[in-house]
């Protein structure tokens, strides 16, 4: 949604609401200086007031009588797993599925314990068909995050010592979830060749739409949890990434602190490729890559059907 400017608040009614910055009136940005009134946002230039509800304009203080026609644009939105979620249509379409409640979050056994954000030069698919390219798993995530995440010194015998181990399939859900899709991870480290089970983890992935990925963690003896990704398209070529932690109430703040460190520094190897990148409509892909293929025949799916042509044609549209 780059480039739509927005306006977020909560009525008295607690409900959060979602409306354009710009007021109809004589364009001022409600989101710089607007205040809440009941369940309205007034305009902080004249005072005019809207429904966060509809959007429609319910008091210009000056005038006598307000117009039928005078409203605001509202955007469908939810508050979910801590979040607050607008839905974007390029037409203009009302959601066709919602976002799921993860239950630990609801009912806070699982608490926040932490927040990453990051900024993304790259075109919008490369984030999420990171899951589906198996093959870099082992290359690029392999060595050992005491390595780090600048890759001129990642690879560094120093740390040869130690190397992870990624097993994982991706594959799309079927109906009605077809939006979805899912990517099981196991991780297990080596030091010297030796296998330690004590740093094996589970993480079940799932894509939900083109912009949010639930990785659900679990560990034998250090308790299950939650990271919540989020990208949001800022400009055609920039992506803004957010990792939020829940994790299990009773256990340390030090052990989520932990693996969401280590989870940021093995995504800021991906970063650094995908900052100097290029996006390929037509990738030179082995039998081995096929996963890629179906993402982008999966992924496909959130473009617009009037956009120009393929996903990959459009290219920078989003
Ligand atoms: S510009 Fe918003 S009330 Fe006039
Ligand atoms: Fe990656």
């Amino acid at each position: 949604m780059q480039g739509e400017q927005l306006a977020v608040f909560r009525g008295q009614d607690g409900q959060a609401y979602v409306v354009d910055a710009y007021c109809p009136h004589l364009g001022a940005s409600l989101a710089a200086g607007g205040r809440v009134v009941g369940n309205c946002i007034e305009c902080p230039f004249h005072g005019w007031q809207f429904q966060g509800e509809d959007g429609k304009c319910t008091r210009i203080p000056y005038a006598e009588k307000v117009p039928d026609f005078a409203s605001i644009r509202t955007w469908p939105s939810c508050e979910v797993n801590g979040m607050l979620l607008v839905w974007y249509h390029r037409e203009g379409v009302g959601p066709t599925w919602a976002v799921p409640e993860q239950r630990e979050v609801a009912t806070q056994e699982w608490v926040f314990r932490g927040q990453t954000k990051h900024l993304v030069d790259a075109h919008i698919e490369e984030i999420p068909e990171n899951a589906a390219d198996a093959a870099h798993l082992d290359f690029l995530h392999g060595t050992a995050i005491l390595g780090g995440s600048d890759l001129r010194y990642s690879k560094s015998r120093l740390w040869e010592f130690m190397k992870h181990r990624w097993k994982g399939e991706w594959c799309p859900e079927p109906e009605p979830n077809e939006h979805c899709s899912q990517l099981l991870l196991l991780h297990s480290t080596s030091i010297f060749g030796k296998h330690i089970p004590a740093l094996d983890l589970k993480v079940s992935v799932r894509q939900v739409g083109p912009a949010l990925v639930f990785l659900i963690l679990e560990h034998a003896f250090l308790g299950r949890g939650i990271i919540l990704q989020s990208v949001t398209p800022l400009e055609p070529l920039l992506q803004k990434v957010v990792h939020t932690i829940y994790y299990q109430k009773n256990m340390p703040a030090v052990i989520p602190k932990f693996l969401l460190r280590a989870e940021c520094l093995q995504f800021e190897r991906d970063i650094t490729i995908w900052n100097n990148k290029q996006y390929l409509p037509k990738p030179l892909l082995v039998k081995e890559d096929s996963s890629i293929q179906r993402h982008r025949r999966w992924y496909g799916q959130f473009y617009s059907q009037k956009g120009t042509g393929l996903p990959a044609q459009e290219g920078l549209d989003w």
